[in-house]
């Protein structure tokens, strides 16, 4: 039983070395599948508990290390298939206050949500340790942030229109249940070989109501994707700042960089008010009330001059690398991109805008067809 020992005892580590071992496994894997296979059970978490990590899966690479979890790609014993394991981290703090809020949350916010374009949690699994605690997702083959750089050329139309419907397809689900993602990027957004495109990492997600009584901390999502409200302190907050989100990836998806990296939160203010405008008595009435309305002074800014204007000219190629927005596109990127959070365009309106049933229809990418 060595080889099992060794599986163990790589679950049990975090050491990277394994990325080299991997594909060297597979005469264990087969004897292990042949006695498994006729044996294995429907499992039912609610009547005998999380299955082992250590009988279920074969850990074969590290992906990715991140604030919440490390993400491992893995082979499932019983069928061979290739899946992702996210292992919760807690730190010794945390296992003396219980289990991780921000796994909890991914965990019952992923239980609550069944769509294409929402990842897809299959079970949890557990090691010997308190602190091993595996989310097992369907593997997926990059996220978006690595698939755009991958990627040299500009998204043709066709394509930036299916992956932007695809976002915004999850982000109806999300929104239809209730829930709030709260840190939409692209490196949050997962592809699969086929061409479908996931919402991911719901460390930050929780559920809201309308009207939005509640207050809700501000300090989520990430800088360069948050909504003026957020900036400006609003705490009672709803959907429309995933839909800001949303707007700052559409812009990415078409640049192949994110459109407005702030280097600090006035930055980010300024970057946005660059970008599409300041906020005014017409456009936004209720921003005085905001906490932070008060704090800063701006000048007014000529419509010719924003940014929006120069980096995404409708029906013109900057560059090679960039892709275009027809007239329809550009409206939806504005609508998005709308400082007002009560006019913002919402997931519902946006899966209806002209820009995915006229003109170009919605393609697979090039990208994932290889
Ligand atoms: N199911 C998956 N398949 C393949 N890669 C994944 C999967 N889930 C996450 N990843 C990769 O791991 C990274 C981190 O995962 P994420 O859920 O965003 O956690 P974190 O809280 O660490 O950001 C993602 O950006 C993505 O590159
Ligand atoms: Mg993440």
């Amino acid at each position: 039983m060595a080889g099992a020992s060794k599986k163990r005892d790589r679950w049990d580590s975090s050491s990277e070395e394994e990325n080299d071992a991997k594909e060297s496994k597979e005469p264990q894997l087969a004897k292990k599948k042949d006695t498994k296979k006729d044996s294995l059970p429907t499992h039912n978490p609610l009547l005998s508990g999380c299955r082992s990590v250590y009988d279920t899966y074969e850990r074969l690479a590290r992906v990715s290390e991140g604030t919440y979890g490390i993400v491992y790609r893995a082979k499932d014993l019983a069928t061979q298939e290739i899946v992702a394991l996210k292992q919760i981290k807690f730190d010794k703090e945390m296992i003396k206050e219980g289990f991780p809020l921000s796994a909890l949350r991914e965990v019952s916010v992923l239980l609550a949500m069944s769509h294409e374009n929402v990842v897809n949690v299959r079970e949890m699994v557990v090691g010997d340790a308190l602190d091993q605690v595996f989310m097992v997702m369907e593997f997926m083959e990059f996220d978006l942030k690595e698939g755009l750089s991958r990627f040299r050329d500009a998204l043709a139309q066709s394509e930036l229109k299916s992956i932007l419907l695809q976002i915004v397809a999850g982000m109806q689900h999300m929104h239809s249940k209730w829930l709030l993602h709260r840190d939409m990027k692209t490196s949050n957004i997962l592809v699969h070989r086929s061409g479908r495109v996931c919402l991911c990492d719901f460390g930050l997600a929780r559920s809201y109501q309308e009207p939005q009584l509640q207050q809700l901390t501000q300090l989520v999502v990430t800088l360069w994707y948050r909504s003026p409200e957020l900036l400006f302190g609003e705490t009672r907050y709803g959907p429309a700042v995933d839909m800001w989100s949303i707007g700052c990836i559409f812009g990415e998806l078409i640049c192949k960089d994110s459109i407005m990296q702030g280097q600090g939160e006035l930055d980010q203010i300024d970057k946005i008010f660059e970008m599409v405008g300041v906020p005014t008595e017409e456009n936004w009435p209720l921003f005085k009330k905001l906490p932070n309305a008060g704090l800063l002074r701006w000048k007014p800014r000529k419509r010719e001059d924003l940014l929006i204007f120069q980096k995404f000219p409708v029906n013109k190629p900057v560059s090679s690398t960039q892709a275009f927005l027809d007239v329809n596109g550009f409206d939806l990127l504005r609508k998005l991109l709308t400082l007002n959070p009560k006019q913002r365009i919402t997931a519902d309106d946006a899966m209806q805008h002209p820009y995915f049933k006229e003109g170009v229809k919605p393609k697979t990418p090039r990208f994932f067809c290889e």
